[in-house]
C-alpha cells in the first residue's frame, strides 16, 4: 500500500483552495438536508469512521448517543484546540480547506438535530481564525449557514471561538468549561458530554478532521470510506511527518499504512542519517524505534506493539538526536500544561522534570532511573484525566528502547550528544 488517498488535501494546491470558489457548491450538505438525520448517523456508523482526535471512538455511535426529543438544546463542538507536540494536521486542514468543515458541522448539526454549533480554535494561531471566520461569513452569504438553510427549513448558527492557548482546553470537558467561560479544567465523566455537555444539554465534540471527513462520507457513501484502510480502522487520515525527513508535510493515505511507506513517499530520513526513534501519534504516544518501521499504522496494529495511533503525529529523529533532551522537552511542556487539578500530575511532571534536567546533565544515577519510572508509574492511570497519562509515555518507552543511552549520560558526566563534550557517543 504506497499510494496516497487525497480527499481532505485534494485541493491544497489551488491557490484559492481557502475560498468557496476553490472548494465547491457544499454539495454533500445540500444531499444530507434532504436526508432523514438518522439516516446520516447510521451512514456514518457504517462507514467505520473513528474520531481522529486521539482515541479512535466510533463518530457515529457517539452521535447515536445524543437523546433525540428531549426538548433540550443539543450542541456540536468542533475541538480545533491542536496543542500537542507534534500534532500539525488541523491547522494546515483550516488554512487550506475550511469549507470541508463548515460542511461537515453543517451535516453533524442537523444529523443531532442542533441549531448551534461551535469551533473551538487553540489561541495562538490567530491566522487561522481569521481564516475560519472569513469561511463561515462566506458559508452564511451563500446561505449555507443561518435561518432556513437552502430552503430546508433548518437552521444553523456557527461561532468560531478562540481560546487562550492551553493544552489542557483539548480535553474536550476541559474545552466545554473554557468556552463557557471558566477556567479550562477536565470535569468529572460521567455524565458524559453526549447527556450534559455544553450548558449541561447534550453535545457532541469532535475532532476538526473527523467532521472534516464527513461530507466525502456523505457524498461518495459509507461503503466507498469503509473499502478503504484496515478491518478495523477505515478510511483515511492525515499523516504529518515532522522532523529528519527529507519531505516533511502532510501525507493522506488510509489507516495501516506504514513508516516504510510513507517515508519513500517523503524520501526518505534526511541524506546520510538513519532513523533512530519516532512517535506514531504524537508526543503523548510510547515513542517506536528502526524495528516499528513496517507496523501498520491503524489503531489496533499501534496498539498492539505498544503504542497508539493518536493523532499520527510521526515525529521522526535521526541518530543525532539525544533521546534524554527529547524527553526531558517534552516533559517540560507537560508540566508546564498540567491544570494543576490533580496531584499525580502536578506533582509527578515537575519532579520528573527536575529528575529528567539532571540527567540529561549527566548529573544523575541509575537510581534516578528508578525513580522516573516509579514517579510515572504513579501518575499512569491515577491521574484525572489523559495529560497525566500522557506525560509518561515518552518516560516509559524511552527507559525501555534506550536505557543504555541514559546510562551512558552519567557514564561520561555529560550528554554524550553536546558536540562541546569530550566523548561523542558511539566513539566513547
Ligand atoms: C490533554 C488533552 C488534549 C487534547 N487535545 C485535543 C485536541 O487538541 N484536539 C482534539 O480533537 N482532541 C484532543 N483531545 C481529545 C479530546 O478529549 C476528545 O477525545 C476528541 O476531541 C474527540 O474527538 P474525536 O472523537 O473526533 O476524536 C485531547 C485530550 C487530552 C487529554
Ligand atoms: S491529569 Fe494533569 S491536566 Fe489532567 S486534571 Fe490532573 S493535573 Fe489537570
Amino acid at each position: 500500500m504506497t499510494t496516497l488517498t487525497p480527499v481532505l488535501t485534494e485541493n491544497w494546491d489551488r491557490p484559492d483552495s481557502f475560498t468557496l470558489d476553490g472548494y465547491g457548491d457544499y454539495g454533500a450538505a445540500r444531499k444530507a438536508l434532504r436526508m432523514d438525520p438518522d439516516a446520516i448517523i447510521q451512514s456514518v456508523k457504517d462507514s467505520g469512521l473513528r474520531g481522529r482526535g486521539g482515541a479512535g471512538f466510533p463518530t457515529g455511535l457517539k452521535w447515536g448517543f445524543i437523546p433525540q426529543g428531549d426538548g433540550k438544546p443539543h450542541y456540536l463542538v468542533v475541538n480545533a484546540d491542536e496543542s500537542e507536540p507534534g500534532t500539525c494536521k488541523d491547522i494546515p486542514l483550516m488554512m487550506a480547506n475550511p469549507h470541508s468543515l463548515v460542511e461537515g458541522v453543517i451535516i453533524t448539526s442537523y444529523a443531532i438535530r442542533a441549531s448551534h454549533a461551535f469551533i473551538y480554535v487553540r489561541g495562538e494561531v490567530l491566522h487561522v481564525i481569521r481564516r475560519l471566520r472569513a469561511a463561515v461569513q462566506e458559508a452564511y452569504d451563500r446561505g449555507f449557514l443561518g435561518t432556513d438553510i437552502l430552503g430546508s427549513g433548518y437552521d444553523l448558527e456557527l461561532v468560531v471561538h478562540s481560546g487562550a492557548g492551553a493544552y489542557i482546553c483539548g480535553e474536550e470537558t476541559a474545552l466545554l468549561d473554557s468556552l463557557e467561560g471558566y477556567r479550562g479544567q477536565p470535569r468529572l465523566k460521567p455524565p458524559f458530554p453526549a447527556v450534559a455537555g455544553l450548558y449541561a444539554c447534550p453535545t457532541v465534540i469532535n475532532n476538526v478532521e473527523s467532521i472534516a471527513s464527513v461530507p466525502s462520507i456523505v457524498e461518495n457513501g459509507a461503503g466507498w470510506f469503509a473499502s478503504m484502510g484496515t478491518e478495523k480502522s477505515k478510511g483515511f487520515g492525515i499523516f504529518s511527518l515532522s522532523g529528519h525527513v527529507t519531505r516533511p508535510g502532510q501525507y493522506e493515505a488510509p489507516l495501516g499504512i506504514t513508516l516504510r511507506e510513507l517515508l519513500d513517499m517523503a524520501g526518505g530520513i534526511r541524506a546520510g542519517h538513519e532513523l533512530k526513534f519516532w512517535t506514531p501519534g504524537g508526543s503523548s504516544t510510547p515513542i517506536f524505534t528502526a524495528e516499528h518501521l513496517d507496523v501498520p499504522l491503524d489503531f489496533e496494529s499501534v496498539g498492539a506493539k505498544g503504542s497508539m495511533l493518536g493523532t499520527r503525529a510521526l515525529q521522526i529523529f535521526d541518530e543525532t538526536t539525544c533521546v534524554v533532551r527529547s524527553v526531558l522537552r517534552w516533559t517540560e511542556f507537560y508540566a508546564h500544561e498540567s491544570c494543576g487539578k490533580c496531584t499525580p500530575c502536578r506533582e509527578g511532571t515537575y519532579w520528573l522534570k527536575q529528575v529528567l534536567k539532571r540527567l540529561e546533565k549527566g548529573q544523575g544515577t541509575e537510581e534516578d532511573l528508578g525513580t522516573i519510572t516509579d514517579i510515572a508509574d504513579n501518575i499512569l492511570g491515577r491521574s484525572f484525566c489523559a495529560l497525566g497519562d500522557g506525560a509518561t509515555s515518552p518516560i516509559h518507552s524511552s527507559v525501555k528502547h534506550f536505557r543504555d543511552e541514559y546510562l551512558k549520560h552519567f557514564e561520561i558526566g555529560g550528554c554524550p550528544f553536546d558536540p562541546a563534550a569530550s566523548t561523542v557517543w558511539g566513539n566513547a
